[in-house]
């Protein structure tokens, strides 16, 4: 292992329960983890929680509790429902940590010595919650609601230490052109250019009237922006400005910030300004996902059409979890918006079921049926054989760009296409009738091995966004998966003349009835 991987989440606000949009950017980072844990990569994946800021306290005022007792009833329900479904983060940083707070005001001091900061006054708008300023023309041709929740902007002037965010913003630009896959999706990318050269004013860094966050280390009586705080979980979860820096040695620059694309500005502007501040390199990818709406319209929870964990617990518990991943990455091509229907869940559930579970299940019967589970050895090969073994050398190369372009649904895809030509191989080669004739029993061996050989390869390319079911397949097909990398599976198909599992159904019998939510 030599190659390190970091990949982040978002760190979430704890002022109410994951929902379907949450779990998906964690599990969408989760497979891009496994993927490169597969690859034998040094993985480190983060994620956590977003602890501090205006939205907390109003929220914890509303239940009648403290802030802090609201984070930390909520946090244990992200963590238990990460732990849940199995999301494979290597830590889970909480904002209110000592290790975070100590950390950040690391950072302020480094900032200050710089001469990156100054006193001065803010008055203008503010989206309570996105935790963000706006603009007078912003404001404006917003009529002063939040572009995202539509709710009334707050408007407030007090004191306020700025960031010289102004100074860095030619050299950003000069960044992001230099560095084209800084910013994705392209279009993505094209937005932040052209918002950066219509102007950028400096940014307010701290609050003056605010109690709940981490204390300017210059001026007790402020509180840190928490935005500011908030990004720099990123580097203080490795030990950035504390005693051991080591994880941040290896780690840093992160490979991906896998984000939704409503936080793109504060990840593409205010984070790398941060850190030329700081002289620190800047992350290598930030990816702006697509936003979930569902049947149609915005989820909500008064318009009955929310996914939230009740749905998403009643969702794995019928169709499984890794129908719920496959779904959520094939949806759409990763960085587009996504809508949630029922009939969308189930076609890509008996896409799986019918595609990659026939499959694997068919030929496994087969080889029972026809050579008493013992897989065959192959003989003279034809062309119809030679088409599908070449399409499975092709697939690792192919997955493994993807991966690398964040093409998450390519990469839920490509497997399953390869399903898809082992199913018709299987019935242009029609193995049923050749069992028939004892002439053929050497064409049938060889077409029993090549398709168990080709539903290898899927279940291999499928395992970051079904480690269960993939694992589950492969050991139908005598391979223990634990501890492998891609490589080693890739390079062990199993061999001819090993008694091959019982076939089992990979996915559940669903009745036509039940419906996905
Ligand atoms: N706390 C900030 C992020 C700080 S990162 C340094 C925050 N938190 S949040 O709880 O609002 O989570 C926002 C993230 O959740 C989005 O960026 C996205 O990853 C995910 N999603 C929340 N709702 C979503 C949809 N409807 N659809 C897709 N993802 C969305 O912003």
């Amino acid at each position: 292992m030599s190659k390190t991987f970091y990949i982040t989440t978002p760190i979430y606000y704890p002022n109410g329960e994951p929902h379907l949009g949450h779990a998906y950017t964690t599990i969408a980072t989760d497979a891009v983890a496994r993927f490169h844990r597969l690859r034998d990569e040094e993985t480190f994946f983060l994620t956590g929680t977003d602890e501090h800021g205006i939205k907390i306290v109003k929220t914890a005022a509303e239940k009648n509790v403290e802030p802090k007792v609201l984070a930390d009833g909520m946090v244990a329900v992200f963590e238990g429902f990460w732990k849940e479904i199995g999301i494979s983060n290597d830590d889970f940083i909480r904002t209110t940590q000592p290790r975070h707070k100590s950390s950040v005001q690391e950072i302020i001091r480094k900032l200050l010595a710089s001469d990156d900061i100054y006193a001065g006054s803010y008055e203008g708008w503010y989206d309570e919650g996105q935790e963000e300023f706006v603009t007078e023309t912003e404001a404006k041709a917003r009529e002063f609601k939040s572009a995202i929740s539509g709710r009334p902007l707050t408007r407030f002037s007090e004191k306020s230490y700025f960031f010289r965010l102004k100074k860095y913003v030619p050299r950003l630009l000069e960044y992001i052109d230099q560095n084209p896959d800084f910013i994705q999706p392209t279009i993505r990318r094209n937005e932040v250019v052209s918002k950066l050269k219509q102007g950028v004013e400096d940014l307010s860094i701290s609050r003056a009237t605010l109690k709940w966050g981490i204390p300017m280390p210059n001026d007790p009586e402020h509180v840190v922006y928490v935005w500011i705080d908030a990004l720099s979980n990123y580097i203080t979860a490795l030990g950035y400005g504390s005693g051991d820096q080591s994880l941040f040695d290896k780690f840093w620059p992160a490979n991906v910030h896998l984000i939704g694309k409503e936080i793109l500005w504060f990840h593409t502007v205010y984070w790398p300004a941060i850190l030329f501040s700081l002289n620190l390199p800047l992350p290598k990818k930030v990816f702006a996902h697509g936003w979930w709406t569902s049947g149609g319209k915005k989820m909500s929870k008064s318009m009955g059409n929310f996914i939230d964990l009740v749905k998403m617990r009643e969702v794995i518990g019928t169709y499984s979890l890794d129908a719920l991943r496959y779904y959520m990455l094939r949806a759409a091509p990763f960085g587009s918006d996504l809508d949630w229907t029922d009939a969308d869940f189930l076609k890509s559930f008996n896409e799986l079921k019918n595609v990659v579970g026939n499959c694997l299940n068919r030929t496994l019967k087969m080889i029972d049926r026809y050579r008493g589970g013992v897989l065959p050895a192959r003989g003279e090969l034809q062309q119809i054989d030679r088409d599908l073994l070449a399409q499975g050398e092709k697939l690792a190369a192919l997955i493994a760009d993807a991966y690398e372009r964040v093409e998450l649904q390519q990469c839920a895809e490509l497997p399953v296409q390869l399903a898809r030509l082992t199913n018709g191989y299987i019935d242009a080669t029609e193995p049923f009738k050749l069992a028939k004739d004892p002439a053929q029993a050497g064409r049938l061996d060889t077409v029993l091995n090549v398709a168990a050989r080709s539903i290898h390869r899927v279940l291999i390319g499928l395992l970051p966004i079904l480690p269960k079911k993939g694992a589950e397949g492969l050991s139908q097909l005598q391979i223990d998966v634990a501890g492998k990398t891609l490589d080693w599976l890739y390079a062990n198909p199993p061999g001819a003349g090993i008694k091959l599992g019982d076939a089992q159904p990979l996915f559940p019998n669903v009745p036509p009835a039940g419906a996905a939510t």
